[in-house]
C-alpha cells in the first residue's frame, strides 16, 4: 500500500469516529511488515477523561491482526466531519501517550516506525520516525534490568 493509500485509509477511517464532544474525528491506519492494513477511530465517553485515541484503537486492531511487533508505518488524519467527509488544515500528530504506545511497537520490532501525519483535509502531510516523535523515550528495551 502506498503513503497515499494509507492516508486515504487513516482519512476514511475517521469518518467512523465516536467524537460528539470534541467534534474532532481522527483515523488511523497502521501497515503491517507484509502488507496487512487495520485502522482504528477515536472513540469518546460521557465521562470526558475515558475517551480513547484512534491510534490506541488501531494498535489494538494491530494486535489482534498481526501483532505488534509487525508494525510498519503508521497514517494519522482527523479534523472535522461535515456533511460526510472530512476537513481540517493541520496535520495531526500523535498525542504524547500515542507516542508513548506506538514506541512500544517500535521496540518490539526494532524499527524506526513512519508516522505519517495528515491534516483532515489530506492536504497537508508530515513525515516523522517515532525516535523523532519520542526521543529518549522509556520502552521494553529499558526494562531490560528487572528482574
Ligand atoms: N485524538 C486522537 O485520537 N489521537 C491523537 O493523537 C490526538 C487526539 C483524539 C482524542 C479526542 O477524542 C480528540 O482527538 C480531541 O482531542
Amino acid at each position: 500500500m502506498t503513503d497515499e493509500e494509507l492516508i486515504a485509509a487513516a482519512r476514511d477511517a475517521a469518518l467512523e469516529a465516536y467524537a460528539p464532544y470534541s467534534r474532532f474525528s481522527v483515523g488511523c491506519a497502521i501497515d503491517s511488515i507484509d502488507g496487512r492494513v487495520v485502522t482504528g477511530v477515536n472513540v469518546e465517553n460521557a465521562c470526558y477523561r475515558l475517551g480513547v485515541c484512534a491510534e490506541q484503537s488501531a494498535l489494538s486492531a494491530a494486535q489482534l491482526a498481526f501483532g505488534l511487533q509487525n508494525v510498519s508505518r503508521i497514517a494519522v488524519a482527523g479534523g472535522n466531519v461535515t456533511a460526510g467527509s472530512l476537513f481540517g488544515e493541520g496535520a495531526v500528530t500523535p498525542c504524547g501517550g500515542c507516542r508513548q504506545a506506538i514506541l512500544e511497537a517500535a521496540q518490539l520490532s526494532g524499527r524506526d516506525v513512519e508516522i505519517i501525519c495528515s491534516s483532515g483535509d489530506g492536504r497537508s502531510i508530515d513525515r516523522y520516525k517515532i525516535s523523532t516523535l519520542i526521543p529518549h523515550g522509556f520502552g521494553p528495551d529499558n526494562l531490560k534490568d528487572a528482574g
